[in-house]
């Protein structure tokens, strides 16, 4: 240990060999993992019952580092133009279908929110035993007037192993493509597989990215959308320029809602709203609605909650903050880990309508994190830094101070 901090002051490429050559073994041990319950509340994972599989992962040297990886948002924007923004998604899509699918690997809670008048701010940890992922959110609807994001991130991850951190980085990017991902991995069990119409409720910072997921997945042929703000809806359409599927610009609510197959609703308002109701859909219609998450903040009514087959990602967190925060419990069809590990189905027919309550969950974070490491150590993204103190002797941090 000595030799290495020594080592790495003068030559970081000398410590790189040294740190592969003595922690080598650990790459040879098998990945073992353990079913953990929620500490702080008592709360139990997902039932044990459920089919679940084991972690693949194959980045495992990366654990080797002792610096940190710091990505900022132009990293990543960088990153997602290298790799491309679809591809990216479908990588990220992949990577939570696998993770829900070991649900029970996970120390699972819900996150914890502080209210203020303006909005909300939460932290979402989340922990497989092997990697330590969270990320700090805010939801401020009215920041826009002021030229600010409603939705702003920051995320960690960590080797769980150690409790060293192993990259921080933006996750306001992030963010919009893991629930892109999560909308999309949703509707393969809810939405019907020929849908070619998807409508878009709200056209702010989030609905590019659920559009372009969507296109990714379904042969769409057209998105109509609306918006209270003009000019928003004038920034949609010349993101979406170019792209294989006709825009269709809507003067209300019920013009976009108009042969849908898919409807996303992803309105930023701090009250309880009232875009449509189960009159305005058609049969068949899948509800992809990820605008209601906080207490107080939805979307829909409460007597559609009813009437259609309602799909959450987390059980306790979505009943405090979800579309289902009207509701209760028992208006729940499934977790969507229950579709993903086959315990339950999701779509049965062609005629009913599905909903997916989605509020984001820590597992989309951790799933979207572990992605954007692994990608940003392949091609060499983001800048490395010594966050932590080296002490040559661990024991004697005071000593780190006189170095
Ligand atoms: N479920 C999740 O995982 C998840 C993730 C990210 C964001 N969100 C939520 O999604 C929502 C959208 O996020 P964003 O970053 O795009 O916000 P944003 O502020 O950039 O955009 C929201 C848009 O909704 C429009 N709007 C508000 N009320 C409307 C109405 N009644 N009809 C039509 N349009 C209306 C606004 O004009 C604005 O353009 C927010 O509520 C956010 O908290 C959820």
């Amino acid at each position: 240990m000595l030799f290495c901090s020594v080592a790495r002051r003068e030559n970081r490429r000398i410590t790189s060999y040294v740190t592969v050559f003595v922690k080598l073994p650990l790459l040879l041990t098998p990945l073992t993992y353990i079913h953990v319950g929620n500490a702080a509340t008592g709360q139990k994972s997902a039932p044990e019952s459920r089919k679940c599989g084991r972690a693949k992962y194959k980045f495992s040297h990366l654990l080797t580092r002792f610096d940190m990886l710091i990505l900022t948002a132009s990293d990543i924007r960088d990153m997602a133009r290298h790799v491309g923004l679809e591809h990216f998604i479908k990588k990220a899509t992949k990577a939570l279908k696998q993770d829900f699918s070991r649900w029970s690997s996970f120390h699972l809670s819900p996150r914890h929110a502080t209210y203020y008048p303006q909005g909300v701010i939460e932290l979402m940890p989340c922990t497989d035993n092997k990697f330590y992922t969270f990320k700090y959110v805010n939801g401020h609807p009215g920041n826009i007037r002021n030229g600010k994001l409603s939705v702003a991130a920051i995320g960690q991850i960590s080797d769980a192993g150690s409790g060293y951190p192993l990259m921080l980085c933006d996750m306001t990017l992030l963010t919009a493509i893991r629930t892109a991902a999560t909308s999309v991995l949703a509707a393969s069990y809810l939405a019907r597989s020929d849908a070619k119409s998807l409508a878009v409720i709200g056209t702010g910072a989030q609905v590019e990215f659920q559009t372009i997921a969507f296109a990714g997945h379904y042969a769409l042929e057209t998105v109509r959308y609306y918006d209270i703000d003009s000019l928003t809806m004038s920034k949609f359409a010349r993101n979406l320029v170019n792209q294989p599927f006709e825009l269709k610009p809507c003067g209300s609510i019920a013009e976009a809602l108009h042969g849908a197959d898919v409807v996303t609703t992803a309105t930023a308002a701090k009250h309880r709203q009232t875009l449509f109701t189960i009159q305005d859909i058609s049969p068949g219609t899948h509800i992809n609605a990820i605008g209601g998450d906080c207490p107080g903040k939805t979307e829909l009514p409460a007597e559609l909650l009813r009437q259609v087959k309602l799909v959450v990602e987390y059980t306790p967190q979505s009943l405090i903050e979800g579309e289902i925060q009207q509701g209760d419990a028992g208006l729940i069809h499934a977790e969507l880990a229950e579709l993903v590990c086959g315990t339950k189905i999701g779509r049965d027919n062609d005629r009913e309508i599905t909903l997916f309550d989605s509020v984001g969950f820590a597992l989309e974070d951790f799933s979207i994190l572990r992605i954007a490491y692994k990608l940003a150590t392949e091609f060499k993204f983001g800048t490395e830094i010594a966050m932590l103190p080296e002490a040559d002797d661990p024991k004697d941090l005071f000593g780190f101070l006189a170095s």
